[in-house]
């Protein structure tokens, strides 16, 4: 294997010691991605620079002209403390002709807008829940005929289920009021109201540029929730321990699908990735309702990368390796067609 010069991008306040020894979990939490890719790159032998970015393409460029890296590793969610800026940073990387890992700019401009992700989704037939836009800034919110109650109230464009609680199911006309009102006013953004789905919950890993790669579906189960609780991963199932033991939250892979599933799942992930422009790696959370029919919740490029999460889990079961699953990606930066370079 070639030994390659690699800057990882990332949130400056998230930039990994160079050992985590004597360190709690909880410690090393924050920047466990960070420094799982870094510590797992310099032991596989490449020349590994760590950069913080912030708010100053800057340090980005001058890290390019003086380190020439191969390639930059992008583990940066963020610019400035605004999420879908990432797209814009990645832009940066493309006119500056810089190779890097992860989705292109229009795969994550794409798949960060919940609506036009799925107005896409929708004109290539592949289902999504039916679903409306209530912006920002508007007093009324007549509710369209076609969503009938219970319905999911989130955030357009926030990631990480910021804004989700059990709170996000609404039953009538004043709770979604309410829920609509809260998302306006807690986050900033543009709201969307979807058909709620009950059900399943899973997810499947994409890895690939032209060629695609899926990895086994993968389940979200809650073993100690109240029956009648929506199973939803909230933010705090998914970044609370304490609240994860509680209810038991675990994933894995999913057993027991409807008849086909299996097949048909990662066709049509691999569907999703395709109409959605996505590139490098990406994990396309999906629900399957009572009746056995799936529906695209949210394509998510350049998805948690931890040592021991989802998306290297589900990797884990496919064959492939923490350290291999880098280089996978490594490569399908390095492989990516860059606009404008010959
Ligand atoms: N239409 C829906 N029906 C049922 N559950 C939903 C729906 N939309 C979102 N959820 C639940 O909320 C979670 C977070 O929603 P998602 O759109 O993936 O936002 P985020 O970008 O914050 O992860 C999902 O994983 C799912 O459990
Ligand atoms: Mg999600």
């Amino acid at each position: 294997m070639k030994k390659l010069r690699i800057v990882i991008l990332m949130h400056e306040d998230l930039v990994p010691p160079d050992s985590t020894d004597g360190m709690t979990d909880e410690q090393v939490a924050p920047f466990k991605t960070e420094f799982d890719v870094f510590a797992t790159l310099r032991d596989m032998g490449h020349e590994v620079h760590r950069l913080g970015v912030s708010s100053d393409l800057g340090v980005i460029r001058k890290a390019v002209r003086t380190i020439e890296p191969h390639v930059c590793f992008n583990l940066l969610e963020e610019f400035d403390g605004v999420g879908v800026f990432d797209a814009h940073v990645v832009s940066f990387l493309e006119l500056i002709r810089q190779r890097y890992t992860g989705c292109n700019p229009r795969g994550l401009m794409l798949a960060h807008d919940k609506a036009l992700s799925k107005m896409i989704c929708r004109y290539h037939r592949i289902p999504v829940p039916p679903f409306h836009v209530f912006p920002l800034g508007r007093k009324s919110h007549p509710r369209p005929r076609k969503l009938e109650f219970p319905l999911f109230v989130k955030s357009l464009t926030e990631e990480g289920s910021v804004g989700i609680s059990q709170k996000s199911v609404v039953y009538n006309d004043e709770e979604l009021a309410e829920r609509v009102a809260f998302i306006h006013r807690t986050l900033n953004t543009d709201a969307i109201v979807e058909q709620y789905i009950d059900g399943r919950e899973v997810y499947v890993g994409v890895l690939g540029n032209q060629r695609l790669t899926t990895m086994p579906i993968w389940e979200l189960h809650f073993k100690k929730l109240r029956e009648d609780a929506p199973r939803i991963a909230t933010g705090k199932v998914k970044w609370d321990y304490k609240y994860q033991e509680k209810v038991g939250v675990i994933t894995r892979a999913a057993e027991d699908l409807p008849e086909g599933a299996e097949v048909t799942i990662p066709r049509l992930c691999k569907r999703i990735y395709r109409a959605l422009s996505l590139t490098g790696y990406a994990r396309i959370d999906l629900r399957i309702d009572n009746d056995g029919h799936p529906y695209l919740i949210e394509a998510n490029p350049n998805p948690q990368l931890a040592y021991g999460e989802d998306f290297a889990e589900s990797a884990h079961a496919a064959g492939i390796e923490y350290d291999d699953l880098l280089q996978r990606i490594i490569n399908l930066g390095q492989g990516y067609q860059l606009t404008g370079v010959g």
